[in-house]
This record gives C-alpha cells, structure tokens and sequence, in this order.
C-alpha cells in the first residue's frame, strides 16, 4: 500500500472514530476498511448498556462491508487516541482472517504516530476454513 493510500484510510478511521457511540468505556475507536475495487467502509465501536454486546470499529466496518456485498479486502486502519497504538481485540483478529485474509492493519492515534501489522502477525497460527 503506498503512503497517500494508507494516509487516506487512517484518515477515514478518524473520522469514523467521531461517530463512537462509546458512553460507557468513553474509549473511541475507529476503522477503515479498503475494499479491493477501492472503496473505503468505516466502522466505529457501538456500546451497549449491557456491556457484552457491544461491538468493535473493526467488526462493524468489517460486517458493513460483507452485507454490502463486497467480499475482497486490501487493507483496514485503525484508530484510536493512545500513546501506544490500540491494536484489534482478539474476537476482531479472528475476523480480519476469516474475512480479509492477511492484509496489512494500520495502526494509529490522533498525533499521527502509525505503526503496521498484518492479520497474520496479529493472530498466529489462526483456525480458519482450511481445517473444516
Ligand atoms: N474496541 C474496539 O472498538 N476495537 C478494538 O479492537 C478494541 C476495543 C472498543 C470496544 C469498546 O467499545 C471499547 O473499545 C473498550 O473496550
């Protein structure tokens, strides 16, 4: 992915995080998916006053984009406000695999601090289909 690319979808994974709907945990996250024709799908965390259906930036934009109708992924950003860059919550890990395979994930907070994984070095060893 080249810089201006990836600059535009940290730049969408911010926006998105403004959208948070995050009254408990007041922590704001946002992310940006890249489809491979191009489009960018954001999604930002939606809490729950039950706590444990709240869902992740990473699997709202990620399910988005899969009822959409578009199945091939390029890249997803993520961004949130933390001096140590908020890396996807093991439940999303297994999701970016399952439905993007191992693309670049961007890292980054509001000061422009950006650090880049994969899917595949966030989740080692994934269960996946290839096993079914
Ligand atoms: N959160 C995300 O949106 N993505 C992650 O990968 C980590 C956690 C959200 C869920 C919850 O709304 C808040 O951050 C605190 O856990």
């Amino acid at each position: 992915m080249n810089v201006s690319n990836e600059q535009e979808l940290i730049d969408a994974a911010r926006v998105a995080r403004e959208k948070a709907h995050a009254p408990y945990s007041k922590f704001r996250v946002g992310a940006a998916l890249r489809t491979k024709s191009g489009k960018i799908i954001q999604g930002c965390n939606i809490e729950n006053a039950t706590l444990g259906l709240t869902l992740c930036a990473e699997r709202v934009a990620i399910f988005k984009a899969i009822s959409e109708g578009e199945r091939e992924f390029d890249a997803i950003a993520v961004v949130c406000d933390t001096e140590i860059l908020t890396p996807p919550c093991g439940s999303c890990r297994q999701i970016i695999w399952e439905f993007c395979g191992d693309i670049p994930v961007t890292l980054a907070n509001l000061k422009g601090k950006v650090e880049r994984e994969t899917a595949g070095s966030l989740l080692p060893r994934p269960f996946d289909r290839s096993f079914l």
